[in-house]
């Protein structure tokens, strides 16, 4: 069995006044919550907050990016090794908003997967189609050449170490969920077609679905058999929000 995974990916949201007193709600509530891991994906300047909040506790912290480069001349980057410092788990790689509004390309991101990993660190990868996309009916087409990048470059068995994040663009921060037949739908594909490589990966690998996640959708969602847990914006803002999403998952 796979166990779920539930990720809030705050973006640039937060301060640390705010911070405290979400993680505060987060602790009390999630601290050893079994069947289910949970983890935050903050800004680079809080990632010291929660390695001081979340040590010791069942919660994991990651970032919401990170360079494909060691070090070096890369102003405004942080390296993989920076985020080992700061005890994160997690990287999100290839989210919409890298790919589209800071022109991340899928060879980009294959290369900030493999740096991840190489560190020690678990990508969650993140794929999806846009309304066109899906509109034009080429969304298995969008996602397998988004994965394909990543397989080509990494191997298949990276997967095993990795989580995939399956967010529909047109359900990001628009509050239209897919419905857990259409993610479900995806899922399927994304872990049939790695099957068709390695079914020890493909059976292993945590898909988390992402696009407005509530706390009044993941039970559903999640039920679904292969929807692992949720990549979740705008609710993991919100402790009630988020310690009921994290709770359906469990
Ligand atoms: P959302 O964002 O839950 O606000 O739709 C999800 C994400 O972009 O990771």
């Amino acid at each position: 069995m796979r166990r779920k995974l539930v990720a809030g990916n705050w973006k640039m949201h937060g301060s640390l006044a705010e911070n405290q007193a979400l993680l505060g709600a987060l602790k009390a509530a999630l601290n050893g919550l079994q069947g289910a891991g949970v983890a935050v994906c903050a800004p680079f300047p809080y990632l010291a907050q929660l390695q001081a909040e979340l040590s010791g506790t069942t919660l994991a912290w990651g970032a919401q990016n990170v360079s494909e480069h060691a070090k070096g001349a890369f102003t405004g980057e942080v390296s993989t090794s920076m985020l080992k410092d700061f005890g994160c788990t997690y990287a999100i790689v290839g989210h919409s908003e890298r790919r589209s509004l800071y022109g991340e390309s899928d060879e980009t991101v294959a290369k900030k997967f493999m740096a991840a990993q190489a560190a020690g660190l678990i990508p969650i990868l993140c794929v999806g189609e846009t309304l066109a996309e899906r509109e034009g009916n080429i969304t298995e087409q969008v996602v397998g050449r988004q994965l394909d990048a990543v397989i080509n470059a990494a191997g298949v068995e990276a997967l095993a170490k990795a989580v995939v994040a399956y967010e529909p663009v047109w359900a990001i921060g628009t509050g239209k969920t897919a419905t857990p037949g259409q993610a479900q739908a995806v899922h399927a594909f994304i872990r049939g077609k790695i099957a068709g490589l390695n079914k020890a990966a493909a059976d292993g690998l945590v898909i988390q679905y992402g696009g407005s996640v509530k706390a009044a959708n993941a039970a559903e969602l999640f039920s679904q058999p292969d929807i692992d847990g949720g990549l979740i914006g705008g609710a993991s803002l919100i402790a009630d929000e988020f310690i009921a999403i994290c709770k359906a998952a469990a």
